[in-house]
């Protein structure tokens, strides 16, 4: 049996199975075969302590649910362009679907791999990530394959835009992706996301999507009012969407249908950072009871980042979030928006994947904009980077 003691916490964020945050001072715990077994305060410490943190914070590893990393190329001429005064539009998406579908699968691999790698950099120790760079059966069909090599978290976005080649025949498209597309696809993913909005797709193309998604056993997350406001909250709450995502523009009715719900709205504020548009009102979200999670959105179109840090840090200064209430959402909201209840957060029984902060409290994250603050990275109790802090 392996069995780490550790002490020396100057802070832990812990999180309860109701949601209500607690910060514990001078804490210690125990890990066992990978999993929580005690947690209090270091004074009561039931066995020899096998490392001191020297009064640094620990935190859940970040968990991000909604990431796009499956791609060939870049597009920063796109970002220079969109900082020069043009506006992000959703047909931007071909331009990586070209450089995709030409990439081999040994250099796509790769490509999932080195980004993989950075968000362990930056502390991300659950990840979800999709399709929806391929839009055709082949291609779609091995950007799943690739994705499930590193997480079992996998989505199928193969309505992400309709291609070029069905611009003039959309409904061939969508008949494609209901009929061939989504059933293959089970054997390597459990989601099925659609991105409906301006340029995207339509409520009615969604809706045929989502249902067949449903008869396939699938689960379903939505990517909604991101561009502008319209229906695709709705429908994805009466679709039994578990998280919509983005979020950008909602109405009143929108906001009481999530609270009433409980349906997970995802956040994801470096999309509006990169595309320079207006902060969804996060505060405005949680006073009215929404369950609000913040990810990445890690895609080389609107949101080129792996860094849950300052992801926090914009919650924080941009959208009202308290940095605990940002926290919370990037690690225990994440997780919920995934079904997952084994990580997420530091509790009995958990999977010890956790942080250890250079940094005496969780708050420092948003205080320290862009500052590296991550020094160790745990995953079910082993230590998978020490970067020497
Ligand atoms: O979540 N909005 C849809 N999909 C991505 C952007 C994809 C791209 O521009 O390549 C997003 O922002
Ligand atoms: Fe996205």
């Amino acid at each position: 049996m392996s069995q780490h003691v550790v002490g020396g916490i100057s802070e832990l964020f812990l999180v309860n199975e109701s949601g209500d945050i607690d910060l514990l001072t001078d804490a210690a715990f125990i890990v066992e075969n990978g999993i929580f077994t005690w947690i209090g305060k270091e004074v009561e410490l039931p066995a020899e302590k096998t490392k001191d943190l020297q009064q640094k914070a620990v935190i859940p590893g970040f968990v991000d649910s909604h990431t796009h990393l499956i791609f060939a190329s870049d597009r920063v001429q796109e970002f220079e362009a969109r900082m020069a005064g043009t506006r992000y539009e959703a047909g931007g998406i071909m331009s990586t679907v070209t450089a995709t579908r030409a990439a081999s699968d040994e250099e796509l691999l790769a490509a999932y791999q080195k980004r993989v790698a950075e968000l362990l950099r930056n502390g991300i120790t659950t990840f979800e990530t999709k399709s929806g760079y391929g839009l055709n059966i082949q291609d779609e069909l091995r950007s799943l394959k690739i994705a499930a090599t590193l997480t079992d978290e996998v989505t199928v976005l193969a309505a992400h835009v309709v291609p070029s080649e069905y611009k003039e025949n959309r409904s061939e498209y969508v008949r494609l992706v209901i009929e061939e597309i989504l059933p293959k696809a089970r054997e390597y993913a459990r989601w099925v996301d659609v991105f409906c909005d301006e340029g995207a797709f339509t409520i009615e193309e969604t809706r045929d999507i989502l249902e067949a998604a449903t008869h396939l056993g699938y689960k379903k997350r939505l990517h909604a009012n991101q561009l502008k406001a319209g229906e695709g909250v709705k429908l994805g709450i009466e679709m039994g969407c578990i998280s919509i995502d983005h979020c950008s523009h909602l109405s009143d009715d929108d906001i009481s249908l999530l609270t009433d719900s409980g349906v997970i709205a995802t956040l994801l504020p470096i999309a509006e950072f990169s595309t320079r548009s207006a902060f969804p009102n996060a505060r405005q979200l949680i006073d009215s009871g929404v369950n609000v999670a913040l990810s990445t959105d890690c895609n080389p179109g609107s949101s080129y980042s792996t860094s849950m840090s300052l992801v926090i840090a914009f919650a924080v200064r941009e959208m009202g979030m308290t940095p605990r209430e940002a926290l919370k959402a990037a690690t225990f909201m994440g997780a919920r928006a995934l079904q997952r209840s084994d990580v997420g957060v530091i509790g009995i029984g958990k999977r010890a994947d956790f942080l250890v902060l250079d940094a005496p409290s969780h708050a420092h994250i948003p205080y320290r904009p862009g500052v590296d603050l991550i020094a160790e990275v745990f995953k079910a109790g082993q230590l998978v980077l020490d970067k020497g802090m």
